[in-house]
């Protein structure tokens, strides 16, 4: 496999003509890109000018969700907080659009492989193609510990609704994420996450060499 380009407008891509109204991801990439731009300056420019590179979506079947956790999606949405309320509208009309996974039962437990799913919308097997990044959501029920584990790509999650608490190599926030937080993890650095009363909707992004197909080096702690 070929070493991954560096981060940066890809000066082949065409621009996705935005706002192209017969691409349903288009709106939602715009206002993630908007958001990222604002809340996250380094990160979240270099994250943005990936999106602003990215092709229109591959034409597509109907989604279909593998996920059960996904009835958890009505209660986490109606949690929708004013620093994100753009963000989670655009997530709702895109519903039908998603394709959730569930974690791999055999990483994680069934317990949690059934109160997490996730759904990703730009990367290289995602509606909208890139070898360069990867961006989605991610679902989880409450009262849900999703285990320690780390990864080679560097990662950022923002936070849209419902809340939950983290871990950085072990050691646990105080206090919850909530709607607008934002949390980066370096590469193979170990993190953790868990849901209490609500449930908690986020964004997430991965980008680096970790991000490329089989160079994810995913494990559980
Ligand atoms: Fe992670």
């Amino acid at each position: 496999m070929s070493a991954p380009r560096p981060l940066g407008p890809d000066p082949g891509a065409r621009r996705l003509a935005r706002p192209d109204r017969e691409d349903p991801f288009a709106p939602f990439l715009d206002l993630v890109a908007a958001h990222l731009r604002a809340r996250a300056k380094r990160e979240g420019a270099r994250i943005a000018d990936e999106i602003d590179g990215v092709t229109a979506a591959r034409p597509r079947r109907s989604a279909r969700s593998r996920a059960p956790a996904t009835a958890f999606l009505d209660s986490a949405l109606a949690l929708s907080a004013p620093a994100t309320a753009d963000l989670v509208g655009a997530v709702a009309s895109l519903r039908g659009q998603l394709d959730w996974m569930r974690p791999d039962a055999s990483e994680t437990g069934w317990e949690v492989a059934g109160r997490v799913a996730w759904a990703e919308i730009v990367g290289p097997r995602a509606p909208v193609p890139s070898d360069r990044f990867r961006l989605g959501l991610h679902l989880q029920a409450p009262r849900t510990h999703y285990p320690s584990h780390l990864h080679a790509a560097d990662e950022l999650y923002l936070t849209l609704a419902g809340e939950a608490w983290w871990a950085r190599g072990g050691t646990w926030s105080g206090t919850p994420d909530k709607a607008g937080s934002l949390r980066l993890h370096a590469p193979c650095e170990p993190h953790a996450t868990e849901t209490r009363p609500k449930p908690m909707l986020a964004l997430y992004a991965w980008w680096g060499p970790g991000a490329s197909p089989g160079l994810e080096a995913y494990r559980t702690l």
